[in-house]
């Protein structure tokens, strides 16, 4: 097979979606022994949304889409793959959340769906493996979502992981850009090794569910805080400075940061490492807590929307997570219109 040129690949619409109920931390003392300040103090979260009992993953998922097909001018049929990131799907193993999605988004039969398991670092995995199918020329028009039910899967009972999560999603469209704007490349990583710190222990193929592991608790979030911080902070920086590398970049050629929403405490390290003042780092964690795979794509649409981003803008997003997990992606910025703006070209 004869070489092709790689494509540029650009994010051409963006969306976001929250269920409407507020949980804050006041309501959460009312759960469990905790309170306002500690919450506030040690992770920054204020308050997150909780999806109602009748929304799954892909209810979510779906506003946020048809948001950012709105934004990108685009229709479902058009559409050529649909990439989900989540761990909690719909459905306990199958199918793909991405296909109940494009059934629900009416997109066509034949266009390919499929989801990508890498947790909290879901969406940045999701949003490299999309731009693959563009860059090649394979696909021209790829939705990828980030979308989470956090609030399914947590004991609601263990303060040190329940205080933490929120439900949420957000979606953007791939599409073919000039060479040297959008997504110009990234990195992943994973370490098997840390499997243990954080972790659902049963409902999978392992721990199958029985009612004495749901007696047990054991079909809900498992998390050592303490570890898992440690590793956040060392491998932000670390990964951002990978991906900004590997395009001839260094943090100091960033406009804007957008970290995996989890921690104040863990952005403000990984800022601190990287040189870069509170102007150059986006954070929402405060309003939603940690929507897992949703809260790189729901901070980058609130971001540009909020103006923070603009045109030629160098954007790095870096997740991390349960594997444990890394990845990070440099984004040059190309033009996506906001509602009634003037650079709007169509
Ligand atoms: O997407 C990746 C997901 N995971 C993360 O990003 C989590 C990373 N880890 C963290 O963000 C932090 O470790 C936590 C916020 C989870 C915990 O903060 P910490 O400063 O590491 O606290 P700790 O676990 O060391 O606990 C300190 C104390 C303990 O009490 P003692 O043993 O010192 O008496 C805990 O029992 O705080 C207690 N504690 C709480 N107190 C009030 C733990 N959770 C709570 C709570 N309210 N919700």
């Amino acid at each position: 097979m004869a070489t092709k040129e790689l494509r540029g690949v650009g994010i051409t619409g963006l969306g976001m979606y929250v269920p409407e109920r507020v949980m804050t931390n006041d309501d959460l003392a009312k759960l469990v022994d905790t309170n306002d300040e500690w919450i506030v103090t040690r992770t920054g979260i204020r308050e997150r949304r909780i999806a109602r009992e009748d929304q799954a993953t892909s209810d979510l998922a779906l506003p946020a889409s048809r948001q950012a097909l709105e934004i990108a001018r685009i229709t479902p049929d058009q559409i050529d793959l649909i990439i989900v990131a989540t761990c909690t799907g719909d459905m306990a193993a199958f199918p793909a959340t991405a296909s109940l999605l494009q059934e629900q988004l009416g997109v066509r039969r034949g266009a390919a769906a499929f989801d990508v398991a890498a947790v909290c670092s879901g969406f940045v995995y999701a949003l490299d493996v999309g731009a693959q199918y563009v860059a090649t020329g394979r696909y021209d028009k790829v939705l990828v979502v980030g979308a989470e039910t956090m609030s399914k899967v947590l004991d609601w009972s263990d303060r040190a992981t329940c205080i933490l999560f929120g439900d949420g999603a957000g979606a953007v469209v791939l599409q073919p850009a000039p060479v040297g704007e959008g997504i110009l490349g990234a990195v992943l990583g994973s370490d098997g090794s840390g499997a243990a710190l954080l972790n659902i222990p049963a409902g999978g193929s392992r721990a199958p569910l029985t009612p004495v592991l749901i007696e047990q608790k054991r079909n809900v979030v498992f998390m050592k805080g303490r570890e898992v911080f440690r590793f956040a902070v060392e491998i932000m920086g670390e990964a951002a400075v990978q991906a900004l590398e590997s395009v001839g970049m260094t943090p100091g050629d960033v406009d804007l940061f957008i970290p995996h929403q989890a921690n104040t405490r863990i952005i403000d390290a990984a800022a601190k490492r990287l040189d870069l003042p509170p102007e150059k780092v986006f954070v929402n964690v405060d309003r939603y807590g940690n929507t897992s795979a949703a809260s790189v794509p729901m901070a980058l649409f609130e971001a540009w929307q909020s103006g923070r981003i603009q045109p030629g803008d160098v954007v790095v997003t870096v997740g991390f997570g349960a594997g444990l997990s890394w990845g990070a992606n440099v984004i040059r910025w190309g033009n996506v219109p906001r509602e009634g703006d003037l650079r709007w070209t169509g």
